[in-house]
């Protein structure tokens, strides 16, 4: 066999909601391999969506494995990996055997509402019993919601993985046992992946890392550690729970496979992965990144800002352990990505995504409907868990040309909404908003934002930040090729490559006669589901 060369590059793994990819990065950004693989979804039941932990994480081996074959057949030896991070789909919850290493049910998907009820639980005990913020001392009622949001960031809402984990002790017997026996282990997907690619049941660690832990209702923002309070409130025993740690240290190594032995560097969620990609590492700088979902962060440095227009708190990235903090107002929107799928999968309207762009742009306009795409509750803004999808403005007249128009627009819309939430929260106006994710690769869909939203959008050419996010926290927690996280001017030759501004064209009166429909139709939307 020929001869393979050493090179010096970063590979990431980016778990996502509906595929996993490895991707094998140089010091300036450029893909030297990659392999995607999807992975089945499973929706037993009405507002239910689940995944198998397990298959998952062979989806993960099987990436890196071929990933690290296509290395080689470029001519590289895969002993050029020096280390790999993770990058995550951040709120679903995987619980498993202390024992056997084994998951001791499906995975519930940060998009699964079935938790509504234990919500209403936890809603009704935060304003009649409270939570004790000091000894002896409860917060009821409004002053209780506040206090939660004080030290989590967040609100009650079947999005975070806490309240998944509540409702899976209570309605699996196996994981109540499992419970009770002291054999239950928690984690969210990185956590998973982190504990079976370090050896699973012989000697895997059990780590969470905090950008992840910032979405499970449990954390303490400010002391990055989980709070005993949040734990009594919702009855869990410390135990179960990972070890918390920052987004780039060498955690462990790896135990199997083509990289055996190499280190794991960087762990983070992929929205804040994505963040870091984009190099919005100072405050002020944000980045929308369309996937399953979308989902807008903006950088608020070293300060939490609280927001009181529906949007949450979250860690943006620890730099190393012990390192202070970086924080980011978040918009979560639940369904972006996922609703051209549904056109193409249930409905049948496209036999490939890429063709939503097509059948979109065959009309000039949705013809009067306006799409509101609340399939599992809506998220921010809005935060209504009972909202379901809704489709209005139909007439004789309407084909799947304006249907997958006003899909597109409902996503636009959405950003819209939170980034004036946004504005009122940071009391900055962003000019222009920094995109990435799937959904953005079709011109169409960027037209339809910049002219929905009434801003530049600004699309890179290198697309890939949520798994380069996780490379530059990786190759930082090592110092390759110099990198310091947390000295941005480490990172300068990275990506430098260049981007396609998108301007807004349509009339300011029609996008304000749309806004307005959006907002009655979303009206109409809420509480169908109580
Ligand atoms: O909060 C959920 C988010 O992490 C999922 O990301 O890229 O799968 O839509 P994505």
């Amino acid at each position: 066999s020929p001869i393979l060369k050493q090179g010096k590059f970063v590979g990431s793994l980016d778990c996502g909601t509906t595929s996993v990819r490895f991707i094998v990065f140089d010091q300036y950004a450029n893909i030297v391999s990659q392999h995607q693989s999807e992975f089945p979804q499973y929706y037993p039941n009405p507002g239910w969506h689940e995944h198998d932990p397990e298959e998952i994480q062979e989806t993960s081996e099987e990436c890196v494995t071929q990933a690290c074959a296509k290395l080689e057949e470029a001519g590289w030896a895969k002993e050029s990996v020096k280390v790999i991070g993770i990058t995550n789909q951040r709120e679903t919850t995987v619980a498993w055997s202390r024992a056997t290493g084994k998951s001791l049910c499906k995975a519930i998907v940060w998009t699964d509402s079935r938790t509504k009820n234990t919500v209403a639980h936890f809603e009704h005990l935060l304003s009649s019993v409270g939570i004790e913020v000091e000894p002896g001392q409860f917060k009821t009622g409004e002053e209780a919601v506040e206090a939660l949001r004080e030290i989590t960031g967040l609100k009650l809402s079947t999005y975070f993985s806490g309240i998944k984990l509540r409702w899976m002790i209570d309605n699996y017997r196996e994981v109540q046992k499992a419970y009770d026996e002291d054999d239950l282990l928690f984690g969210t997907v990185e956590s998973w992946i982190v504990y079976n690619l370090t050896g699973g049941v012989q000697g895997g660690i059990h780590v969470g890392e905090v950008t992840n832990a910032s979405r499970t209702l449990l954390l303490n923002l400010r002391t990055l550690s989980w709070d005993e309070r949040l734990l009594t409130f919702f009855g869990f025993r410390r135990s179960i729970l990972p070890k918390l740690v920052s987004s780039s240290e060498v955690y462990g190594h790896l135990s199997h496979g083509p990289l055996k032995g190499v280190p794991i560097g960087g762990l983070i969620g992929d929205q804040q992965g994505a963040l870091v990609g984009n190099k919005c590492l100072r405050q002020g700088e944000a980045k929308c990144t369309y996937g399953t979902g979308a989902f807008l962060l903006f950088c608020t440095g070293k300060d939490i800002v609280k927001s009181g227009h529906g949007l949450l708190s979250t860690v943006a990235y620890q730099p190393g352990p012990g390192a202070a903090p970086i924080y980011a107002l978040e918009g979560s929107i639940g369904v972006a990505g996922s609703a051209i799928k549904w056109l193409r999968d249930s409905m049948g309207f496209i036999k490939s995504a890429s063709e939503i762009n097509t059948l979109a742009a065959s009309v000039p306009d949705t013809g009067g409907v306006c799409f509101v795409t609340a399939f599992s509750g809506l998220l921010a803004p809005y935060w209504d868990p009972g909202a379901t999808g809704l489709l209005i403005g139909l007439s004789s007249y309407t084909t799947p040309a304006h249907i997958a128009r006003a899909t597109m627009e409902a996503t636009a819309f959405q950003t819209r909404a939170v980034l004036e939430s946004m504005k009122l929260d940071s009391h900055t106006k962003l000019e222009h908003l920094k995109v990435d994710g799937g959904m953005t690769n079709g011109d169409v869909c960027m037209e339809i934002l910049a002219d929905i939203g009434g801003f530049d959008v600004v699309r890179p050419d290198m697309r890939e930040s949520t798994a380069l996010g996780s490379a530059l926290l990786a190759g930082s927690a090592i110092r390759l090729f110099g990198w310091d996280i947390s000295k941005p001017a480490t990172l300068m030759e990275v990506n430098t490559k260049g981007s396609r501004t998108f301007n807004p064209h349509m009339p300011e009166e029609d996008r304000e006669k749309g806004w307005t429909a959006w907002l009655r139709a979303v009206e109409r939307s809420k509480g169908w589901d109580e």
